[in-house]
């Protein structure tokens, strides 16, 4: 770790970046970390170090924010999501694809920047991927314009890193669990809504059937494998586009069932809508073994840690312990 780095994130407010801003100013210093966002963030993310609104489309502010602050290092979050994309697919692929060339000529552009961190998905996967663990290699026939943007993004990112010697890194996430920010408008936000509803009304009405089994991460752990990525040695990273990473694989059923454990009378009903076609395009579980071996990627969360700890915080957000 350099600590004399100034690191970037824009997207402070969304899912990810609210929890990934607090842990690099614990490494680096708040001073070092600058948040910005087309929105105002949590008071921790605006009064914890330096926040500014800032829209990464806008290339001049950007670059001259990127110099006036002599920023090194870029985590760059701002996407629409999966579900979101699909009611306004041309202007969410403008705004996925844009907002990464910005980020990709900036690099290019300014010496002072090291390494940038751009996030694939899962979503870059299609139905004629193998179902179960995906490999790292394989077909990739996306069928939603969020999932045709990351896989044209990481096209570029490796165009970028093998042509202009740039150091980009970047994780396919699966869907991310969190309590912190409520999830930005994509498929697996279900496995968010479920706790917040289970907590508030003791039953949840399902936009996904309850055999849909979906990649999951909770987000401690993705907040450490995106850290672990950005710190590993570049010479041991053999993948210039985007890394599978794993996590855990469950339904919307199994999911309820680990609640009932802690909520005896929580309900759980199914109304499948556009997002479960979606969710049948994408793979169940991915293959990581590339990234152990590469940077050691690891995970401490299953189904029923995740759950315990989900239900916990969301209770203590509402002020309940139990219904
Ligand atoms: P999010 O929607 O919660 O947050 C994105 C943030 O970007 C929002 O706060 C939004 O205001 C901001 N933003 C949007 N347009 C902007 C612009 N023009 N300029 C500056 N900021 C802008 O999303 P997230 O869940 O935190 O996802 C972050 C990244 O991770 C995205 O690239 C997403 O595709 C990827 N990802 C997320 C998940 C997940 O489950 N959350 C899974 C796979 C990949
Ligand atoms: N969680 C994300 C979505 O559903 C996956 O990229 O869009």
């Amino acid at each position: 770790m350099l600590l004399m780095d100034n690191i970037l994130i824009i997207g402070a407010a969304g899912q990810i970046g609210s929890e990934l801003t607090l842990a690099l100013r614990k490494i680096y210093g708040a001073e070092h970390v600058f948040a910005t966002d087309l929105k105002q963030a949590a008071p921790d993310i605006m009064d914890g170090g330096p926040f500014q609104i800032l829209d990464v489309m806008d290339d001049k502010r950007l670059i001259h924010f990127v110099i006036r602050h002599k920023i090194t290092q870029i985590y760059h979050l701002a996407a629409v999501l999966s579900g979101n994309a699909e009611k306004i697919p041309i202007q969410a692929w403008h705004i996925n694809m844009d907002s990464l060339m910005n980020i990709l000529d900036l690099a290019k552009e300014v010496e002072d920047i090291k390494k940038v961190f751009w996030p694939s998905s899962v979503a870059v996967f299609g139905p004629t991927t193998p179902h179960d663990s995906a490999p790292q290699l394989t077909i990739m026939e996306p069928r939603t314009v969020y999932g045709i943007s990351k896989q044209a993004g990481e096209r570029w990112v490796e165009y970028y890193n093998r042509r202009y010697k740039l150091d980009i890194r970047s994780i396919r996430y699966p869907g991310l669990i969190s309590y912190k920010t409520e999830p930005g408008g994509g498929t697996t936000d279900y496995a968010v809504e479920i706790f917040y509803d289970a907590v508030k009304h003791g039953c949840y009405n399902c936009f996904l059937s309850e055999d849909t089994a979906l990649p999951m991460l909770f987000m401690p752990d993705a907040i450490k494998s995106t850290i672990d990525l950005m710190e590993a040695e570049a010479a041991n990273l053999s993948v210039k586009s985007s890394y599978n990473i794993g996590g855990m694989s469950f339904t919307p059923k199994q999911l309820s069932e680990e609640i009932k454990k802690h909520i005896p009378d929580f309900n759980i009903s199914y109304k499948p809508d556009f997002r479960q076609a979606i969710a049948n395009s994408w793979p169940c579980r991915l293959d990581d073994s590339i990234a152990k071996n590469d940077w050691d990627c690891s995970f401490t969360y299953n189904l029923e840690s995740m759950t315990e700890i989900m239900i916990q915080e969301v209770q203590k957000k509402f002020g309940t312990t139990k219904l």
